[in-house]
This record gives structure tokens, C-alpha cells and sequence, in this order.
């Protein structure tokens, strides 16, 4: 059976400020999507949050990038936002970026993740969701999960994977692509997604079988936009189990807290920590970002799950090392490289205050 799993997300408004979702747009939503599974649209669905991030995990057999599936995330982040403005929740509406839909809600906002499949014997897949970030946060965790055998053992003793994994990657800023084989062409592929604010890992494929195996959301709002409107707040689908990674080689990576851009007015570095769903709630400075992991298995596109995957006690080291790191970075307040260097920072004031300054400024002997 052809299944495709679409993860369309948008930040409708927060409660309080930018740190939650608020119930009453979760139940809109999911009133949204059960009317499309009753009209036969959906097979199936779930609505979930991370932070301030509404999250519409949906599988059907539409194909990817299809009008009506796109339409119906449009509809129901409009639906959302209604509700967000009765509440005067904060920013409401704020990823949606266009005034009306127009086709594909690629561009107008909305992250994307979606991929398109024959549903396996067992087809386990883990959607990971982040908060307080930006898209380029999968390039290392998608790197460890799928090229670096000090993570995934499977590589090395597992004849289904032996071939390795090859990577699309996109410059977001140039709109070109690029494919990279792992393992002979990791050094080439480091030279890129080191640095994951230009250069982000969209999908990954089995060498062997050609099949999907991870897909990523690579809006940058920024960019769309052309001003700051908010975090990318990415997510990520990855298959796991046979061919892919085991469960356990796709989470293994976050026990690294690794720093990522984003956290207070998306101008900061720090650590992202793997948590359950219900501690996404992003509060001290607006943070750390938060990594939520949502695991299914699919039965005839039925999501069977989720279980919260981030939720076991064996990321409460990570979690530890992340508040550490958050403590460290915070020490270092407005300085580099806990802030963005100045040509990054979402929000600025470098404008004003060097025309306000300009008559001051002398040139050097
Ligand atoms: C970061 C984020 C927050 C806001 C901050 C100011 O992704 O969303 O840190 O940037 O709370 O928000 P505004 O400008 O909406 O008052
Ligand atoms: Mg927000
Ligand atoms: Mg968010």
C-alpha cells in the first residue's frame, strides 16, 4: 500500500508568549482534520504541539505536494489562528506569511516535511520535532543517524545498510541542490552541512533500495519573508527499523545537547534538549530549543502511536548536560558566540544606533 506521511506545522500564537500552544487550537485542529478523515481525505492523523508550534502529523494517498492535503494544513492554521485571536494569544497567525492560499503552502509560511512510500511489513517512523530553531538543526543528528558509525553500529554489521545512505542537500540561500554519497563522500558532504544555516541536509536515501529514508523541513521563514517572523521551529520524519536505523541509532544523537541557532529572538546559540511532549514549553529565556520525538508504527496508513520517545529516563543525562551548557552559554549575555554574530541576528538594532552615531565616529591615524 502507497502511503504518504505529510508533518505540516505553522506557530499559530503562543500562551504564554511565545512558550506553548494553547489547548483550544489543538482541539480546532483536531476538529479540522477529523472532518477531512470522515470525508475520506485523511486516512489517518494526529495533532500534537512542540512549544508554540502546531504540528499536523497526517497520512493519506494524495502524494506529496498534493493541493488538497496542503490546503486542508492551510485551513486549519486559519481555523487556529481564529481561535489564537479570540484568545489574544501572543502572534497569532504569525507564521502565516500570505494572505490567501495559492496551490501548495510551500513559500507561505508553513514547514513541510512528506514523503511518499510502499507502507512496509512493520513501517516504524519517529517524527522529530523542534521548537526555538532553525532547519539546518537536523544536519548533525542526520549525519550521525545515517553516515557516522560511531552512532549507528548498523552501518558496520548490518548487510541492509552496509551500502550506505546518499544526501540531499539544498543551499537555501542559493535555491540550488546537491547529492553526496556516505561514506566516500563525507568529507565533501562536512564541507557543506557544517554549516547549517546555508546549507541543510533535505532528504536522505537508501543506496541500496533508492528508498526515502529521512525527510526535512527546509522553510527558512527569514528568507521567505525577507525580515525576522519568527524560528523555523523544523521538523523531521525518519524511517527506522530493517533497512534504516533502529530506533535507538535515529535517537542516540541527541544525547549530544548540540548547540543550534535560535533560543531568545532567534539571535542566540544553544543547546537543544530532547524532551517529552509535554515539557516543550520553552520558558527560561525563551528556551533552550527543545527536540520532541513522536514514534509510530503505520498499519494500513493508521498511526499506531505516538509514543513519546524523548520521554525515557535515559535522556535525563542529556537533558543535565543541556541545562549545564544552557547555564554556560548564558553567562556569556549579549557577547559572541552565545549571540549571533551581528550579520545573523534575527533582531537589530545596528541600524539606528549607527546613524545615531555616525558624526561620532573618526577614522583611525
Ligand atoms: C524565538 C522567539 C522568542 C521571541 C521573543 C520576542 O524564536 O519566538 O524568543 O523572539 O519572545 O517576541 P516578540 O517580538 O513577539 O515580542
Ligand atoms: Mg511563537
Ligand atoms: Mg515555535
Amino acid at each position: 500500500m502507497r502511503i504518504t506521511l505529510s508533518v505540516i506545522k505553522a506557530d499559530v500564537g503562543g500562551y504564554v508568549g511565545h512558550s506553548e500552544s494553547h489547548p483550544d487550537v489543538l482541539a480546532k485542529a483536531e476538529d479540522c482534520l477529523a472532518k477531512a478523515q470522515k470525508d475520506g481525505l485523511l486516512v489517518d492523523y494526529h495533532v500534537t504541539k512542540c512549544g508554540d508550534d502546531l504540528q499536523l502529523i497526517m497520512t493519506h494517498q494524495q502524494g506529496v505536494d498534493n493541493e488538497k492535503i496542503h490546503k486542508l494544513a492551510w485551513d486549519t492554521f486559519i481555523e487556529g489562528t481564529a481561535v489564537a485571536k479570540r484568545l489574544k494569544l501572543h502572534g497569532a497567525g504569525q507564521d502565516l506569511l500570505a494572505d490567501a492560499f495559492s496551490g501548495n503552502v510551500r513559500g507561505m509560511g508553513p514547514g513541510v516535511a512528506e514523503m511518499e512510500f510502499e507502507e512496509r511489513a512493520a513501517e516504524t517512523v519517529i517524527v522529530l520535532m523542534a521548537d526555538k530553531t532553525s532547519s539546518g538543526a537536523w544536519n548533525l543528528p542526520l549525519y550521525k543517524i545515517f553516515a557516522d558509525p560511531f552512532n549507528t553500529i548498523g552501518l558496520v554489521i548490518d548487510g541492509k545498510m552496509h551500502q550506505g545512505f546518499s544526501f540531499e542537500v539544498h543551499d537555501v540561500k542559493g535555491h540550488k541542490k546537491v547529492a553526496f554519497d556516505a561514506p566516500e563522500e563525507i568529507y565533501d558532504l562536512l564541507v557543506f552541512i557544517g554549516a547549517p544555516s546555508h546549507y541543510m541536509v533535505k532528504a536522505v536515501y537508501h543506496r541500496g533500495t533508492k528508498e526515502i529514508a529521512a525527510v526535512s523541513s527546509t522553510q527558512r521563514l527569514a528568507l521567505i519573508a525577507g525580515k525576522y517572523v519568527g524560528k523555523d521551529d523544523p521538523v523531521c520524519i525518519v524511517r527506522s527499523q530493517g533497512e534504516f536505523p533502529a530506533v535507538g541509532e535515529v535517537l542516540e544523537p541527541f544525547t549530544l545537547p548540540l548547540l543550534v541557532e535560535g533560543w531568545m529572538r532567534g539571535s542566540h546559540n544553544g543547546p537543544l534538549m530532547p524532551v517529552s511532549i509535554p515539557d516543550s514549553t520553552p520558558t527560561r529565556f525563551d528556551g533552550p530549543p527543545r527536540v520532541v520525538a513522536a514514534g509510530f508504527q503505520l498499519s494500513g496508513g493508521k498511526l499506531v502511536g505516538p509514543r513519546d520517545m524523548f520521554a525515557d529516563k535515559s535522556f535525563d543525562n542529556a537533558r543535565q548536560q543541556a541545562l549545564d551548557a544552557a547555564d554556560f552559554m548564558r553567562a556569556h549575555g549579549p557577547f559572541e558566540p552565545h549571540r549571533k554574530p551581528l550579520e545573523e541576528m534575527e533582531y537589530t538594532t545596528m541600524p539606528e544606533v549607527m546613524k545615531k552615531l555616525s558624526g561620532r565616529f573618526v577614522d583611525l591615524d
